[in-house]
């Protein structure tokens, strides 16, 4: 401890000192606040029959058991003692002693010995040695970069109906910038897509979810969350080969255009019902091979395969909401980003931009409100994703969309000199328009989260922020 310097660290209800270069990063106050809910709301929802009145910071026989893997300085594991209710033990582990050391003294500063265990060794070791007679209620997975080696162990380890709290920071992987690391990774291609953060989060549910079905499991995911350089997904874990079944159909391609950036998904499976004898059969879906993008004539890149199956738990999100305490760092954030989850549209998988539709054509860019006007007198559905300010999520084909751009060109003409010919631009606007467009102003389109002046999409949160530098402690 002489001459290493000494940082002192407040927040929620922890008070911590960090003495090596244990890894702390301040930008994820935000991740600790919703991982401090989530695991509240979990924690009575998984624990219903318990009649004691639980509070936080009280051990209690019948509550839930965390593990948090890597833990660094013991901030996470500390906050979850002293703020989630209904907790009997958590295991606060790492790889590197001094960041066990760091735990240990934490634990005593903060009075918490009751309620956290400090830990040294390898997450993976200490899961597998875990995963048979002592497995645990929830798991968090916090690393510094991806998860993708500490899952295959943890979908073993947490308990039946169980929670896996898991960050993904390595974004450039995720996000398309090497579709080859992502693929060795999480066992799927990015693209670099405007959507790139539903992908990448779509992505990480699709590796969990491969990882759980060796072992007869499958995920049901509560939220999804892709916020500043990072994602972090909470998903519970339960056993049914017969429902793993499902999993080709819950699981897709993406044919994304390499002209005009149109995209579609192509489930892996198919389930069909049969009325008659009222039995599932699963199949395999028919194809014509091939073709280039009936929009912009381009050929596309395949990606995936991606989860596309809902991201968030409506339910559980109303939950949360109902139960965001004030006095937390980021309670407005929290509060922001959960509205727009609400309302984001669970089925209609991956989102437009409205500069890449603009952009597209090089035609002047209609507003917010306008675009989201003409898809709702179409008939069709728009939200928001909290993941992106100007995300367009709908369930109109693709060809409305084009539809909607088309007219809106024609009534701002684009400029003679931009247009070059046989550019996805030309050839998007050469085609007919099919459907009717009408731009007036619906009511409908300004989403309720805007009108009550929720911070939607906060700004960066601090000045250089970023996933930090990978602790040097080890
Ligand atoms: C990003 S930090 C964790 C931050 C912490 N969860 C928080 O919220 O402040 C990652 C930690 O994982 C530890 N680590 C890396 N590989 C590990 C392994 N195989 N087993 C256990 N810990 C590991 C590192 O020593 C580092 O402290
Ligand atoms: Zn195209």
């Amino acid at each position: 401890m002489e001459g290493s310097e000494v940082k002192e660290i407040s927040e929620g209800m922890a008070r911590i000192k960090t003495y090596g270069n244990v890894f702390y990063n301040p930008v994820q106050q935000f991740n600790r606040d919703l991982s401090v809910i989530v695991l509240n709301a979990f924690a009575k929802e998984y624990k219903p029959e318990s009649q004691t009145p639980w509070e936080a910071g009280t051990k209690y026989d019948d509550g839930i058991i965390i593990l948090e893997a890597l833990s660094a300085t013991g901030l996470r594991s500390i906050r979850y003692a002293k703020e989630v209710k209904g907790v009997k033990e958590i295991v606060a582990n790492d790889i590197s002693v001094k960041a066990v050391d760091d735990i240990k003294r934490n634990i005593s500063a903060n009075a918490v010995e009751d309620l956290v265990t400090a830990s040294h060794d390898d997450a993976t070791m200490l899961m597998y040695m875990c995963r048979k007679e002592r497995r645990f209620d929830a798991i968090d997975l916090d690393p510094y970069g991806s998860p993708s080696i500490f899952l295959d162990s943890a979908v073993q380890t947490v308990k039946e109906g169980g929670l896996l709290l898991v960050t993904s920071t390595d974004m450039a992987v995720l996000a398309g910038n090497s579709p080859e690391t992502c693929h060795s990774k999480y066992g799927a291609i990015s693209l670099r897509t405007k959507a790139c953060h539903e992908m990448a989060l779509r992505i990480l549910l699709q590796c969990i979810e491969s990882h759980a079905n060796r072992y007869g499991r499958y995920i049901v995911p509560l939220l999804s969350l892709s916020a500043d350089f990072y994602i972090r997904v909470f998903v519970r874990v339960f056993t049914s080969a017969k429902i793993c079944k499902q999993t080709l159909s819950k699981l897709s391609t993406v044919y994304h255009c390499t002209g005009c950036g149109s995209f579609v998904l192509e489930p892996l499976g198919v389930i069909k019902f049969n009325e008659k004898n009222q039995q599932i059969k699963y199949g395999l879906p028919t194809r014509s091979l091939g073709g280039s993008c009936q929009h912009c004539d381009h050929p596309h890149h395949v990606g995936g395969p991606i989860w596309n199956a809902p991201l968030h738990s409506p339910q559980f999100v109303e939950k949360l909401l109902a139960e965001v305490p004030q006095h937390l760092g980021t309670f407005k954030r929290i509060e922001g980003v959960l509205n727009v989850i609400k309302e984001e549209l669970p089925d209609s998988p991956l989102y437009y931009t409205l500069e890449q539709l603009s952009g597209t054509l090089h035609v002047e860019t209609p507003s917010m409100i306008m675009i989201r006007s003409a898809i709702l007198n179409g008939g069709y559905k728009v939200s928001y994703t909290h993941m992106n300010k100007t995300s367009i999520k709908t369930n109109a084909p693709a060809k409305f969309i084009w539809d909607v751009m088309r007219i809106w060109q024609s009534k701002h003409p684009i400029s003679k000199k931009r247009s070059v010919k046989s550019t996805p631009a030309t050839t998007i606007l050469g085609k007919s328009t099919d459907f009717e467009v009408s731009f007036e102003y619906n009511a409908e389109a300004n989403p309720e989260s805007k009108k009550l002046g929720l911070l939607r999409f906060p700004q960066n949160p601090l000045p250089n922020w970023g996933p930090g530098t990978r602790a040097t402690a080890m």
